[in-house]
């Protein structure tokens, strides 16, 4: 088939590389002309396991080419994927304006019959307010992602679910779309345009509700001396509890689970639904990304003037360079604030870090775990659990840090580990601080 994807974006780029890899010839379409000359070039302009090779794959095989300009687009294309960005405004709803911008160029520019696939996260509703604006021969369809940075080219190409949106003649191209991972066995759900959008709120909402409860009980556990991995133990051997998205940190960050969260929000508001629980999840979340400061304050009793505190990880999760509400950062500014110097390495993000601190000669970036532990340290923080930390050596870590405070803020070590090795003070989440 002749596909169209509209922004070269994480979930746009993806799926567009993949559609391209399923066999479909693929323009990608993004305004940014720097963008599409990196990926033209076959680089990608984002960190995401396999997709560089995947690209490069497709670029050769001649399926997949690129556009800065819609009006130059084939009418031949028969399906047409929005998947530009819908960031958060400023009151936590979703900023639809690059969806409709992209609505508006394909009303003026496709002349015969095609289908217009939603794919960005959008309110409940967007899909039928689109609807009543394009054309009779445009058919309307729902077409929500579920993919995770770091995986998302096997997300997408082995995903659990395909979820649809819209009636049967707009179903039955996307059937088509999606028929060689249809017939691998992965299940493809039809529904409402309203059902599928709220479908992908409600995956994002329970899966950061899951690291919200997680996280409450861990500030109990901290508070009642109890220990949150035999907590965690307890409940997850509950086969309707499971044991996936319940470990306790420092809070969720990233592109989705923030802005969906608070758009859900919204969304119940705009009806007239109280959103009870819904909205604590984020508000857990914020209160869990001060855990760090609080936990450094209440150690060096506020004296923090003048400190240096390495730091072990910058993304919000390991696997991706990304940064966007990433819990390091609320802790690093709180810190810069009060007067303290940073030392910092990430396997994957300094580079974008070093960007937004281009300002800042208190904080520096550095090309390994080791360097930043030679930096003669008052403490260091591990705030993404890249795999090299948790297999770092704890006599190595214990002889680098000496007296200093290590502040897990991703459990990557069991208490066991830590007093076998003999640090002189750690703290992790949920569970009883250790010293020897
Ligand atoms: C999330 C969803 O997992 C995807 O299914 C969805 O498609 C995507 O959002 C999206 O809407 O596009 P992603 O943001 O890539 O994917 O990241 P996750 O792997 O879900 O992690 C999110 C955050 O939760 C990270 O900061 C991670 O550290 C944190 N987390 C995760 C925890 O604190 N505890 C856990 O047990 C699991």
């Amino acid at each position: 088939m002749l596909v169209a994807v509209y922004g070269a974006g994480y979930v746009g780029l993806v799926s567009g590389v993949c559609f391209a890899k399923l066999g479909h010839q693929v323009t990608l379409v993004d305004v940014n002309k720097s963008r599409i000359a990196m990926l033209q070039e076959g680089i990608s302009p984002i960190y995401e396991t396999g997709l560089e090779d995947l690209l490069q794959e497709v670029l050769a095989s001649g399926l997949l080419s690129f556009s800065s300009n819609m009006a130059e687009l084939s009418q031949d294309i028969s399906v047409h994927i929005i998947a530009t960005g819908t960031p958060s405004l400023p009151d936590g709803s979703a900023d639809l304006s690059q969806v409709y911008s992209v609505v508006h160029s394909l009303i003026e520019h496709v002349k015969g019959e095609a289908l217009v696939v939603i794919k960005s996260t959008v309110p409940v509703g967007t899909g039928n307010a689109i609807a009543a604006l394009i054309n009779e021969k445009l058919h309307l369809a729902s077409n929500p992602e579920f993919l995770r940075e770091g995986s998302a080219v096997q997300d997408f190409l082995n995903a659990d679910r395909i979820v649809v949106g819209g009636e049967a003649p707009a179903i039955a191209i996307l059937r088509e779309l999606y028929q060689p991972l249809i017939e691998k066995g992965l299940p493809f759900l039809s529904m409402s345009r309203q059902s599928a959008e709220l479908a992908k709120y409600s995956a994002n909402a329970l899966l950061a509700c899951k690291i919200s409860f997680i996280n409450q009980i861990s500030q109990l556990a901290e508070k009642l001396e109890a220990n949150i991995d035999d907590i965690h133990r307890a409940i997850t051997l509950d086969p309707r509890i499971g044991n996936q998205f319940l470990n306790p940190g420092i809070g969720y960050g990233g592109s989705c689970f923030p802005k969906d969260v608070r758009a859900l929000v919204q969304i119940a508001e705009a009806v007239g639904i109280d959103p009870g629980f819904l909205g604590s999840i984020d508000r857990i979340n914020d209160s869990q990304k001060n855990w760090v400061f609080s936990q450094i304050k209440k150690h060096f009793k506020n004296a923090l003037v003048g400190l240096r505190i390495g730091f072990w990880g910058l993304a919000f999760k390991p696997g991706t360079d990304d940064l966007r509400e990433a819990s390091s950062l609320v802790a690093i500014d709180a810190l810069l604030g009060s007067g303290v110097k940073i030392i910092a390495y990430d396997p994957e993000a300094n580079e974008q870090a070093s960007a937004r601190y281009a300002e800042n000669s208190d904080i520096q970036f550095l090309e390994s775990a080791e360097a930043v532990l030679i930096e003669k340290l008052d403490a260091l923080v591990i705030a993404t659990e890249w795999q090299e930390f948790k297999d770092f050596s704890l006599l190595e870590l214990r002889d680098a840090l000496s007296q200093a405070p290590l502040f897990d803020g991703r459990n990557c070590f069991s208490l066991e580990s830590i007093e076998r090795a003999g640090l002189a003070y750690y703290y992790s989440v949920g569970r009883p601080h250790f010293s020897s």
